[in-house]
């Protein structure tokens, strides 16, 4: 395989995790952000996932080694220079993708391979952006990607065939099961799980039941490891919302229509998990359903 060396643009919760995999897999991996403040807490973030769980049962040291031995933190884009495969995870708006692919085709020599971790826009506008469309492809990691297996994976008309064969064996040297999926807004996974996940905002909205029993009902009714508004609160509120507006542009389906408490849990700051606050209220000793507060909002 000639892909060795990794780059990866965005060191926020998908970047990371990006990242961590990568290394943790044996691939030389750069990573970078745009200040060194965003850098230094997504490789802390890597290094506690790391540390959790280790005291989980979940990881190793000797995991912990090789991804300290394999990963580099950088802040330039042109440190990225002797990467055969760039992997670009950065906020899901298309001007801030399209300024990295454009800086990135400046800079890296021909050979490499773009690909880029959108769960919602189109790939083949990215890729004709890019200046390298015969080298573009979509990797979609799920969230936490050192955990999750599965990656979509999408190849536009303009990919080389053997730059898709390239990346489908970098993906299972990775240690990921990759799907083939169209060039389609929202691919297999979001395009299921974003009606499911605004309907169990509508299903709170309505007061069906409390957000804790919501969550409840989904585990053990249909076995899923996690209810819908604790998944809403890890993936990002303000993730789901933009997710949902992409995808309500594109297919103008009522299903994909972001539900109006969504919009106030941004405004407020109540992102999920990682702002402490969302459809729970997260601390130290655990999560409570955060019913009361968002019954205020709704009125
Ligand atoms: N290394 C380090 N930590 C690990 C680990 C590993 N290899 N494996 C598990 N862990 C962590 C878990 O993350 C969890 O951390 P937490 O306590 O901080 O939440 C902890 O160990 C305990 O894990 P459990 O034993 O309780 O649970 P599992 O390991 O069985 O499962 C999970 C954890 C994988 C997060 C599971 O709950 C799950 O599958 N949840 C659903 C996730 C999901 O649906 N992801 C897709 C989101 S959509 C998306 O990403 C699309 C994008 O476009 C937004």
């Amino acid at each position: 395989m000639s892909i060795s060396k990794i780059g990866v643009a965005g060191c926020g919760l998908m970047g990371a995790g990006i990242a961590h995999t990568c290394a943790r897999a044996g691939f030389t991996t750069f990573v970078t952000d745009k200040n060194q403040e965003i850098l230094g807490k997504g490789i802390n973030r890597i290094f506690s996932f790391i540390d959790k769980g280790i005291e989980k049962g979940k990881a190793t040291l000797e995991e912990r080694r090789t991804v300290e031995k394999n990963l580099t933190g950088v802040d330039k884009l042109e440190e990225l220079i002797d990467c055969d495969l760039i992997i670009e995870a950065v906020p899901e708006v298309f001007q801030i993708k399209a300024d990295i692919f454009q800086n990135l085709n400046n800079i890296l020599p021909a050979r490499c391979i773009f690909a880029s971790n959108t769960s919602s826009l189109k790939i083949s506008n990215l890729a004709e952006i890019s200046g390298r469309k015969d080298k573009f492809v979509g990797i979609h990691f799920f969230n936490p990607v050192p955990v999750m297996n599965l990656t979509e994976v999408i190849k536009i008309e303009a990919t080389k065939p053997e730059v898709f064969a390239e990346v489908l064996t970098f993906i299972k040297a990775i240690g990921k099961t990759p799907i083939v999926c169209q060039d389609s807004t929202g691919f297999v996974v979001n395009r299921l799980l974003t009606p499911y996940l605004l309907d169990a905002v509508r299903a709170f909205e309505a007061r069906l039941a409390s957000v804790t029993d919501i969550d409840t009902a989904v585990k053990l009714g249909l076995g899923y490891p996690m209810g819908p508004l604790t998944l809403i609160d890890y993936v990002g509120v303000e993730t789901v919302h933009h997710t949902s507006e992409i995808m309500e542009n594109e297919y103008h389906l009522p299903q994909y229509c972001p539900p109006a408490l969504l919009r106030r849990m941004m405004d407020k700051g109540w992102l999920g998990k990682k702002s402490g606050k969302g459809f729970y209220v997260y601390s130290s000793t655990g999560a409570v359903g955060n019913d009361d507060e968002l019954t205020a909002l709704m009125k």
